[in-house]
């Protein structure tokens, strides 16, 4: 039997949600290792412009089209078509999300399963049991599968909660801890020798860095992740919203919180990697450049914290809980897409939609787990570089061009009456019909040249 809608209760309910499904591993690793990677402040710039100028009107479309139909990816595109080749495009647009959506969680558990392994490794070196600690955090198939599957079983308990009692009571709960367990450590790195050093190539921008496509273009792919879009995520976040909010403020809120969260693990991620290298920890590569990706969160940090003694215990637990709270925030979010599809297509219950694709998504973790080589790069570029931009692009076109303007304005202005006389009004139906598809489009085209 189907069950009822959920609704987010209060609208602190839906930013927490919305918030928590945006702020991510996307944020604490993603944006500060590509800021390492792309000319630090340089890309911090162009970062704020994409997430500004490109995802916040795209999240809006999102959030409006959810709102509306009250309903998941695959159903909403249909109800807002018009004529059946629009329905069909919109039904199959709707599918891939879904797909996509659940493709991205199975590589993202695997990610959020060596944060929890991380963070038990501080647990097991106290206690005196080494073994247990160098498999925690040595490389191998069974201890990303074992952890894929604990992290998994989190999530599906929470999705399989509700809206109200699972998604809001938890993002309510998890993002305050998060918050504060970050002021903690950026407090604490920031009085180490070498912080200051970092904190001038994470914020000094180098201008000669702006104009490059390759930072562009993945200053694009950040803001899309990061705030969660193309996959029908904040899509149904926005349809469990009541129809008194406020809209462009709802998703104006969102944009900030994301992008200062991203901004403020900058603040303690590289100026960590320069603490590290104060204290002899090697942060540049061969090539001369500052060591980024998967080396930087799992050898190079962990070294710092070793290298600091006792204190480095319970600074490793904080980060790597940090981490992974980060983590089950946003990941549930990317459940609740396929899970929402079974439950309201398919008249499943909640609880068996939700563990029947848990199910689902750890057996595809788990083939990427064994074939880690041949599918991480390959699922992670298809899905986040690929697949989320033209998603997007897609959801820009359907909300502009297949869907009728004057219904789009009756939702917005449910929640904001005097949305006609807006700034918001005058820009973004425009802007999202126009500039963002061919911005989308151009970056895209040339981020594939590259
Ligand atoms: N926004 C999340 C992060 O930054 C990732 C995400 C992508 C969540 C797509 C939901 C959907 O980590």
């Amino acid at each position: 039997m189907s069950s009822p809608r959920g609704q987010f209760s209060s609208k602190t309910g839906f930013i927490l949600a919305a918030s928590g499904s945006a702020v991510g591993l996307g944020n604490i690793w993603g944006f500060p290792t590509n800021a390492a990677e792309n000319g630090g402040g340089a890309f911090v710039l162009i970062y704020f412009v994409m997430a500004f100028c490109l995802a916040y009107p795209a999240l809006m479309a999102e959030l409006i089209i959810g709102r509306h139909t009250k309903s998941n990816m695959v159903s909403a595109l249909q109800k807002i078509s018009t004529g059946d080749i629009a329905k069909n495009v919109g039904k199959l647009t709707g599918f891939y999300g879904v797909i996509i959506a659940t493709l991205i969680l199975s590589f993202y558990s695997i990610v959020a399963g060596w944060m929890l392994a991380f963070f038990l490794e501080p647990l097991s070196t106290v206690t005196g049991l080494a073994e247990i600690s160098i498999w925690l955090t040595e490389f191998s198939g069974t201890r990303n599968i074992i952890f894929s599957a604990v992290f998994m079983v989190l999530t599906t308990a929470v999705i399989s909660a509700g809206v109200e009692q699972g998604i809001e009571k938890w993002s309510c709960r998890l993002m305050p801890s998060m918050l504060l367990l970050m002021a903690c450590l950026i407090v604490y790195v920031m009085f180490q020798d070498g912080a200051i050093e970092g904190l001038k190539v994470y914020l000094l921008p180098d201008f000669r860095q702006i104009g490059d496509p390759q930072l562009i273009a993945s200053a694009m792919g950040q803001a899309f992740f990061s705030l969660s879009l193309g996959v029908g995520t904040m899509l149904i976040y926005g349809s469990y919203l009541s129809p008194d909010e406020n809209l462009p403020a709802m998703g104006a809120i969102v944009t900030i919180v994301d992008s200062s969260i991203a901004f403020l693990a900058g603040l303690l991620v590289l100026p960590a990697l320069f603490v590290a290298q104060q204290q002899g920890v090697t942060i540049y590569n061969e090539a001369g450049n500052l060591i980024a990706g998967p080396d930087l969160i799992f050898q190079t940090l962990p070294t710092l914290f070793h290298s600091m003694g006792a204190i480095g215990i319970p600074i490793a637990l904080v980060f790597f809980c940090l981490m992974t709270i980060a983590a089950l925030t946003s990941s549930i979010s990317m459940l609740e897409v396929p899970v929402s599809y079974t439950i309201e297509n398919h008249g499943a219950s909640r609880h068996t939609a939700a563990w029947l694709i848990g199910i689902v998504v750890f057996v595809l973790s788990g083939l990427i787990a064994l074939n880690f080589d041949r599918l991480f790069n390959f699922v992670v570029t298809l899905t986040t570089e690929y697949s989320q931009p033209l998603l997007g692009l897609m959801l820009c076109i359907f909300t502009t061009w297949v869907w009728h303007r004057d219904k789009m304005l009756t939702e917005i202005r449910s929640g904001y009456p005097q949305v006609e006389q807006s700034l918001f009004w005058k820009i973004w139906p425009g802007y999202v019909r126009f500039c963002c598809p061919a911005l989308i489009l151009i970056m895209f085209i040339q981020g594939v040249l590259n």
